[in-house]
């Protein structure tokens, strides 16, 4: 596992976006797990004003979401398709047809569950999974619970992964309390796993998944289990980690 910390928000987003790129400029067939969140946001934003450059390319990149709420059509602006078409999608060379982010309004959540797993072996795997964490450790919409869950799943958001998101919309009540998360199983499958995570807040739960034990009461614990992680944080989020296994990055 590689650790960059990174001085502040901006420098985090732009080390996480140049790993993205590397990908993209190695592989430019190659599939994206992408990730919503208010975290990589700065990290969409980079890559769309290198690809506005001339620098990068999406023509050929096929993409998976990890995750939508369940209820929410493509076009509800909380959505996270609509995240998605806002802050990257919209903005570059990908081909509508080539992204995928499950079906909030699926007739049938666990028909659509099923569908989302077939188009994630269909391609092969991830080569690379975007990923932030919440507040409990979750991944995805994958939940603290006593088991990790595999496959693309219906899950019931907690109460605090509600509190946190409420954010985001006119009320609590407004915030829909079920998701459709890929599974830990499909994370783990990527070939490599970047996470992003930024601010004081997140620093107990990121020293407690990465140095705490591997279990499904933080599911990004998981991930101490995955042989190529890279995690890129500003310092504020990184600052329980011992010192000696970051690399600074400015
Ligand atoms: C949501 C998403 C997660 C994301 C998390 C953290 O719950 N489902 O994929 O990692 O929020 O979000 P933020 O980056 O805003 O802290």
């Amino acid at each position: 596992m590689r650790i960059y910390a990174c001085a502040d928000y901006r420098t985090m987003s732009r080390q996480a976006a140049n790993i993205i790129s590397a990908q993209v400029i190695f592989k430019p067939d190659c599939i994206l797990g992408l990730a919503t969140g208010s975290t990589p946001i700065g990290t969409y934003a980079q890559l769309v004003e290198w690809y506005k450059k001339g620098d990068l390319s999406f023509a050929e990149v096929r993409s998976v979401n990890l995750d939508e709420y369940l209820g929410l059509a493509p076009d509800h602006i909380q959505s996270y398709r609509y995240f998605m078409q806002k802050n990257l999608f919209d903005h570059v060379d990908i081909k509508p047809e080539n992204t995928n982010v499950p079906n909030g309004l699926a007739e049938d959540p666990e028909a659509e569950c099923r569908r989302y797993d077939r188009i994630i072996e269909g391609f092969g795997g991830v080569d690379l999974q975007l990923l932030g964490m919440g507040h409990n450790g979750h991944i995805g919409f994958n939940e603290p619970s006593n088991a990790f869950p595999t496959d693309t799943h219906v899950v019931e958001l907690t109460h605090s992964t509600i509190e946190a998101n409420k954010r985001f919309f006119a009320s609590e009540a407004d915030v829909p309390h079920k998701a459709l998360t890929m599974g830990v199983r499909s994370i783990l499958q990527a070939k490599a796993v970047l996470m992003v995570v930024s601010g004081a807040d997140k620093a107990e739960v990121v020293h407690k998944a990465f140095c705490g034990p591997v279990t499904p009461e933080v599911p990004a614990s998981i991930l101490q289990l995955h042989r190529n992680v890279i995690l890129v944080g500003d310092m504020e989020a990184l600052h329980l980690l011992p010192k000696e296994v970051l690399h600074l990055c400015d």
